[in-house]
């Protein structure tokens, strides 16, 4: 459910990683579920997927600022978005009004399709540009 493959790839090494531990966080969850884990292993992996998921859009923002971006403030509203959704579900989780169910990874695993392969993808042209100036900085950063 949760593999990343070349038709994921955004040509921007940095980036390509993150989706890939995204990826793995889903995995992850997923598996636990599977083996019947309780609450307190889902929400830590919930919990690690939320932050990971905050750092990574937060790297991809500042890579299309930097790049000058057009697309940025309509990327950004759409990171937002999920964002919100799964803080949401993070909340509920934790106060017990949600359950993780099958519907939350087909959540996750349609938020990494349409996301990486619809908008993503658009920044590949502008950001791929620029990619070789942006190690040292990566490096440094994480
Ligand atoms: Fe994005």
């Amino acid at each position: 459910m949760f593999e990343w493959s070349n038709d994921y790839s955004v040509q921007i090494v940095g980036i390509d990683a993150q989706h890939r531990n995204l990826f793995a966080i889903g995995h992850e969850l997923h598996a636990a579920m599977a083996s019947g884990h309780g609450k307190a292993v889902l929400a830590k992996i919930l919990d690690r997927l939320v932050q990971y998921t905050a750092v990574h859009f937060a790297h991809e923002e500042r890579l299309m600022r930097l790049n000058d971006y057009p697309g940025l403030a309509a990327h950004k509203a759409e990171h937002d978005s999920l964002t919100t959704q799964v803080l949401k579900f993070q909340a509920d989780y934790a106060s017990g009004r949600a359950a993780m169910t099958v519907q939350l990874l087909t959540f996750l695993k349609d938020w990494l399709e349409k996301h990486i392969k619809g908008s993503d993808m658009r920044y590949v042209p502008c950001l791929s540009k620029s990619e070789p100036q942006f190690v040292g900085r990566r490096s440094q950063t994480y």
